[in-house]
């Protein structure tokens, strides 16, 4: 495991004090989907302001590509507002920096990003994140939110998964990070 529930819930309980004190004026927070909807959840509810939520979600062509286009698209008008974007994690920041060209097009008065997770060291597109809330080395982690072939998401905690061994079996780690009933 690398990060528990209790340590999510601090990070998460602490970005949205850093959100709520920077956009006292409103924002409209952009998550991402599938992957940012348990962290978004948990964020909305610690925040102290009333946000504006919307999704927006990605196909990509191939892992670490770049290459991503827009398979649903926000239905707020975000010129002139401040916009934040919601992401579960920053890899590689392709993605996100080719999302935040399209938000950019639209005039936002400002867009800045929060991360859940920030795999930094194996950034290739340098990016600014404004908010984080945890650095992870070079691994694959799963968890709520992140998934590998679908599995994993719906956890409520952050572990670390051998990628050789997820692509032998996907469901390798079910058994023993899902709890069965008691
Ligand atoms: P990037 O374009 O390389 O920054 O890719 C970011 C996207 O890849 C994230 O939004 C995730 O959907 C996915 N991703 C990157 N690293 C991981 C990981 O360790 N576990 C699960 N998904 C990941
Ligand atoms: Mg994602």
């Amino acid at each position: 495991m690398l990060i528990t529930k209790e340590n999510l819930g601090d990070g998460v309980r602490r970005l949205a004090a850093e959100l709520s004190s920077a956009y006292q004026d409103g924002v409209v927070l952009v998550a991402v989907l599938k992957g940012s909807v348990l962290f978004l959840a948990d964020l909305i509810r610690a925040l102290t302001i009333v946000p504006e939520v919307d999704f927006l979600a990605i196909s990509s062509y191939g892992e670490g590509s770049g290459r991503v286009r827009i398979v649903k698209d926000i239905d707020v008008d975000i010129a002139g507002r401040h916009v934040v974007l919601v992401e579960d994690i920053v890899d590689t920041g392709l993605t996100l920096t080719y999302v935040l060209g399209e938000l950019a097009r639209r005039g936002p008065g400002s867009l800045e990003v929060c991360a859940l997770l920030d795999k930094a060291a194996r950034r290739i597109a340098p990016l600014a994140l404004r908010f984080t809330g945890f650095r992870v080395g070079d691994e694959f982690v799963l968890g709520y939110g992140l998934d590998y072939a679908g599995y994993y998401r719906n956890l409520d905690l952050v572990a670390v998964g051998d990628l050789g061994t997820l692509r032998e079996d996907p469901r390798a780690y079910v058994d023993g990070l899902y709890a069965g009933p008691s």
